[in-house]
């Protein structure tokens, strides 16, 4: 089985920080971003240092001064629920209501949760509020708003995994930590992304969630597609045809053309990286609750190595219970 993998290089999450307003702008409607630029022969970028916390910061504040991340906090949504309110609902009551794409909100209590060697922080979710994707431009690198064309069910939920103190390090697990969705481009472009955190190492200084603790770390991010997708084509990873008959222009004149059709016929599940960063902004400590923002930057979908991947920044919320062991 062919694999590869990429990663969003931590450079790359770096400038956001310089074009910001651009992210706010979008495009026009109707303007044509251009194509990102062809994917080198060699796949394979700088993995991102993960020496302590240094860009933890950066995307963060990138967030903050976007006023989205403070946005989010004060914009509860109208139907703000906890924890302890969804666990009494029926199926029927949830069923059609989009509160299952909903992360639970947390109710301020005490000043701390502490975390002791051996937790697990569980039931831990992630709703996206904001997507934009990155597109190259003659001025460098610029995010686009999008229109989120998924429905209700790009949110993770019920993920968990262990946690320990010093710095606080949480390693996921388990759970639906993938949410396969798509974005609209304001010229009509599609971008499907594997929304993931999978095998996410979070860290933070520290041995305790308060408002205010930032800790982040780096992702999976599997193909959007598994190896038993088959193209319109009829081609595939290890199922379907090995390639497709009749397209003769392309291959008659054994030079232009021959890469693209090379990398729709040999498909390969690639294996990108990505990282996100979190801030607590509430906790609960007599359940044990945290809530708070999220920033993540992830590769799209490449169409089984047909495509080069663009960057998704994606903010939102997340909400996770400490249970100490
Ligand atoms: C936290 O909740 C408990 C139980 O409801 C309550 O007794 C306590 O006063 C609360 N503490 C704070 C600081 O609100």
């Amino acid at each position: 089985m062919a694999r590869r993998s990429f990663a969003v290089p931590v450079a790359a999450a770096l400038a956001v920080v310089g074009v910001g307003s651009c992210f706010l702008t979008g495009l026009p409607h109707g303007s044509q971003p251009p194509r990102a630029a062809p994917p080198s022969a060699e796949r394979e970028v700088p993995q991102p240092s993960m020496e302590g916390n240094s860009w933890t910061a950066p995307l963060l504040s990138f967030g903050a001064a976007l006023g989205l991340i403070f946005g989010l906090v004060a914009a509860q949504p109208a139907r703000a629920i906890t924890a302890e309110q969804f666990s009494q609902l029926t199926y029927a009551q949830v069923k059609g209501s989009g509160l299952a794409n909903r992360c639970p909100t947390v109710e301020s209590n005490g000043s701390e949760v502490p975390v002791k060697g051996g937790s697990r922080l569980v039931n831990v979710c992630f709703e996206p509020k904001s997507f934009a994707v990155e597109f190259e431009t003659d001025k460098g690198k610029e995010f686009s708003t999008t229109k989120l064309m998924t429905r209700e069910t790009y949110t993770l939920a019920f993920i968990e995994g262990s946690l320990d103190a010093n710095p606080i390090t949480f390693k996921e697990q388990d759970g639906m930590d993938f949410a396969a969705t798509t974005v609209k481009l304001p010229d009509g472009e599609y971008v499907p992304f594997l929304f993931t955190v999978k095998e996410l190492v979070a860290k933070g200084e520290g041995s305790s969630f308060k408002p205010g603790f930032t800790w982040g770390g780096e992702f999976s991010v599997p193909s959007y597609r598994t190896g038993g997708f088959l193209d319109p084509k009829g081609r595939g990873m290890y199922l379907g045809y090995d390639q497709a008959v009749a397209l003769p222009a392309m291959q008659s004149d054994g030079q232009s053309g021959q890469e693209e059709l090379f990398k729709e016929t040999n498909k390969v599940f690639d294996i990108g990286k990505g990282v996100i960063e979190m801030e607590v902004s509430k906790v609960n400590q007599e359940l044990g609750e945290i809530g708070g923002v999220f920033v993540s930057k992830q590769p799209s979908d490449t169409d089984m190595g047909a495509k080069a991947p663009r960057t998704v920044l994606l903010k939102g919320i997340f909400y996770g219970k400490v249970v100490n062991a």
